[in-house]
């Protein structure tokens, strides 16, 4: 595949001295969901697909960017002293955010770059394809300019880039599992203190299944941002007896003798579910390394459950897959990322994966009358130069 995307580049460019290939990957998160923003706990892991990106500096200040995956875009240029969000330069205001907040964070990029990017995360299915090309920016921004810059720094500016070139609030969460993540390892993140542990994922006979919906995530920005606020809110409305700053400081024993300090009744709901899904998350994580993985799956199963009722961001796709998961076997399963359409994580004895996914597949296509795709996941390395 390296060498067609090389041939690739020459054609697109002209031009091949001094290429360098970058690879980001994408992400799983396999339990603690919408936490990240709110002081909490998750739980992610990085796939073995994600974004590659192949580069070369230039004498100019000119960036040319080209994605094999929208070829009708065409190359986008810019200059690298001119970099602003542009609604018609669509995907590529990722990596010309990331570049303008690296600059902006006094990190020296002085020459353009012609970067092609090739993904293969399934497109819009929630598994952070705008984390990997952002960290696979990050890494090649670092490399090409030999900049003094760690891991960390890297996924932090990659979220500042999102939150404030690209106007979508998110957590860490993503950055984080594609800049750090580790070969069959999990990633448990305190988002609050940063501090992180990786826990070997070894699932003797069993797999993690992962299913898109397929589903079109419109209006997922507004809404997530919409839940972010409904957080901040309801915290506001606590302060006024706690010495708290996010909902991950609280215990569910706390909340709940507190909670009638929120009048607003949908963010109390949004708020049980923050505190709630990290203590699952911690406690989840306790499970797995005393090998109990069926509370594992039941804490999967409960963290869907408080997404789909409390949180709201699920939807008849999700739900459908997720219930036709439970019925046919699954270990545990919920859905994973944002929501509102994206995929869901399940855990699946390697022995029954094939039924499985037959069952879930016809039970799905049935019901929404389209299909959902299947990917059994391998947990991979974050992002690196190839
Ligand atoms: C998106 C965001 C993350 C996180 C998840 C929900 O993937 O980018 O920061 O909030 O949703 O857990």
């Amino acid at each position: 595949m390296l060498e067609n995307l090389m041939n690739y580049y020459i054609e697109t460019f002209q031009i091949n001295e001094g290429l360098r290939t970058f690879f980001a990957p994408g992400r799983v998160n396999l339990i603690g969901e919408h936490t990240d923003y709110n002081g909490g706990h998750v739980f992610p892991c990085a796939l073995s697909f994600g974004t590659y990106a192949l580069v070369r500096k230039r004498e100019d200040e000119r960036l040319r960017f080209f994605s094999k995956n929208f070829e009708a875009f065409g190359v986008v240029e810019a200059d690298i002293a001119n970099l602003a969000f542009d609604n018609k330069h669509d995907w590529a205001n990722y990596p010309m955010g990331v570049i303008k907040t690296f600059r902006d964070a006094g990190y020296k990029i002085d020459k353009g770059l012609d970067v092609m990017f090739y993904g293969n995360i399934p497109n819009g299915a929630g598994l952070s394809s705008s984390a990997s090309i952002e960290l696979v920016t990050s890494m090649l921004l670092k490399a090409m300019f030999n900049l003094d810059i760690d891991m960390l720094e890297m996924v932090k500016l990659s979220q500042k880039s999102e939150n404030d070139f690209n106007g979508v609030k998110c957590g860490i969460m993503d950055q984080f599992a594609c800049g750090m993540g580790k070969k069959d390892h999990a990633i448990l993140l305190d988002t609050n203190t940063l501090k992180y542990e990786y826990v070997p994922i070894k699932l003797e006979n069993i797999s993690i299944v992962i299913a898109n919906t397929n589903k079109r995530r419109d209006l997922a920005t507004s809404k997530y941002n919409e839940r972010r606020f409904e957080c901040e809110s309801a915290v506001d409305a606590l302060q006024k007896q706690l010495n708290i700053s996010f909902l991950g400081d609280l215990s569910e024993e706390i909340f709940e003798k507190y909670a009638y300090l929120i009048e607003n009744e949908i963010q109390r709901k949004r708020a049980r579910h923050a505190v709630y899904e990290n203590q699952r998350t911690i406690r989840s994580v306790n499970a797995l390394m005393a090998r109990d993985i069926k509370l594992f799956g039941e804490l999967m199963n409960a963290s869907h459950v408080s997404l789909r009722d409390d949180y709201e961001v699920t939807g008849i796709e999700l739900d459908t897959l997720v219930s036709a998961a439970w019925d046919n076997g699954a270990i545990g399963s919920r859905m994973t990322g944002a929501g509102f359409g994206g995929c869901t994580v399940s855990l699946v004895y390697n022995d029954r994966i094939e039924a499985f996914i037959e069952k879930v597949g016809n039970e799905y296509e049935q019901k929404i009358g389209y299909k959902a795709d299947f990917y059994v996941a391998s947990i991979d390395d974050g992002a690196r130069e190839i």
